[in-house]
């Protein structure tokens, strides 16, 4: 299936409504592998799909026009969700010659054998006319999500091709934010950014201090619905996201074996509710990092508690922390460390230590308890949950 994007451009990607993990990520709507065609006097493709795809990609594209008549295959970014179905496409596109940037070059000789493909590496800022009123335009912006990255701007239709960036994992039939379910497409672009360019605020920042002097009529991402109406909506979220803004909320994550530490967790919770912001209290055995690292993009404070198990803090702690430590939601915000133990309180100076890593700011010292929290100690929790509150009522 196609679908025409405006005057001579078209959507002809491929909708992957099963995939649930994307490298760790858990997908639970899956996503989109979203390619282009541009209709010039020229014919170029802009991007391929992930493998799997590939013969419904190409399909797609000769629902338009002949293999033997696309004269660019361009490729903004090596990763194998848009270049892996590159081997297929360069073999049937017969006639075409791949675009991309000298660093794409580099790493898709690396993936695969490419020593047969005519390629034409392209700078930052150079031109290539199609006729017929299409001129692309390419721009690089490294780590964006990797250091290839580079997005592909029409210039006679202000049609930008952004790739990666404002994106959403996101399987439905609209392709348009018109006809989309803006509140699940919003959802899910910022779980999106929380969970695959976060950790890349930096480069976001400078791309779109670069881009946002294009004109944009509609921007076309690699994964989810095309902004064709409204795109300062996605925009205006980014410029949030890209400083892991905070709001008035405070994020408790637990692990529990015997329910001391979740009742710990519990009376944090209740401390911070008594201020009247917002509390997420994620018992880890039943929230996907996924969701844990969207909650923390835009927490104010983050309270961390996880009982000793053999010496340590709990494995699914451990993973969490991990995963939050390197993409860096919650740098620089408020926190607190806490914990149950039996006859070593190593569990929670583990989390605390995850905490320094992160150059949080403690509220309150680590607190731990011996098996059960006595009510003095659970007094200090909801004291420790009071204080992450108002730093977060100062969002
Ligand atoms: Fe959708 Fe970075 O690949």
């Amino acid at each position: 299936m196609t679908k025409q994007v405006t005057d001579g451009i078209f959507w002809v990607g491929c909708v992957d409504w099963s995939v649930r993990d994307f490298h760790g990520y858990q997908t639970k709507r899956g996503s989109t592998y979203n390619a282009y065609l541009v209709k010039g006097e020229k014919i170029a493709v802009i991007d391929t799909v992930k493998a799997p795809f590939a013969a419904d990609y190409i399909a797609n594209v000769m629902q338009l026009v002949p293999a033997d008549q696309v004269a660019y295959v361009v490729c903004n970014h090596a990763e194998p969700d848009h270049a892996s179905a590159l081997p297929m496409a360069m073999t049937v596109f017969r006639n075409a010659t791949l675009v991309c940037n000298a660093k794409c070059k580099e790493e898709l000789g690396l993936y695969f054998e490419i020593s047969g493909w005519k390629i034409q590496v392209v700078a930052d800022g150079e031109t290539l006319a199609l006729g017929g009123g299409k001129t692309l335009q390419f721009f690089n912006t490294p780590m964006v999500h990797w250091p290839e990255s580079m997005v592909t701007y029409v210039q006679e239709d202000a049609v930008l091709f952004s790739m990666d960036a404002f994106g959403q994992h996101y399987a439905c039939s609209e392709r348009f934010d018109e006809d989309a379910n803006m509140a699940e497409v919003m959802q899910e672009a910022k779980t999106y950014y929380a969970n695959i360019v976060a950790l890349y605020g930096a480069p976001v920042k400078a791309a779109l201090n670069r881009l946002g002097k294009l004109k944009l009529n509609i921007v076309c991402p690699s994964h989810g619905i095309i902004w064709r109406k409204d795109f300062s909506r996605i925009l205006n979220a980014y410029l949030d996201w890209m400083v892991c803004k905070p709001t008035k909320k405070v994020l408790v994550i637990y692990c529990t074996m015997w329910h001391s530490t979740e009742m710990m967790a519990k009376a944090v919770a209740a401390g911070a509710e008594e201020l009247g912001v917002d509390v997420k209290l994620m018992d880890l055995a039943a929230f996907h990092d996924t969701r844990v690292v969207d909650e923390a993009l835009d927490c104010a404070a983050i309270a961390v508690g996880t009982p000793t198990l053999n010496i340590g803090l709990m494995p699914r702690m451990a993973a969490a922390l991990t995963y939050l430590r390197g993409l860096k939601p919650v740098n620089g915000k408020a926190s607190f460390a806490f914990g149950s133990y039996g006859w070593a309180s190593k569990g929670a100076e583990e989390a605390a230590a995850y905490l320094e890593q992160m150059h949080t700011v403690p509220v309150a010292p680590t607190l731990t308890c011996r098996f059960k929290p006595t009510s003095e100690v659970l007094a200090s929790c909801r004291e420790a949950g009071r204080k992450l509150a108002e730093v977060a009522l100062k969002a």
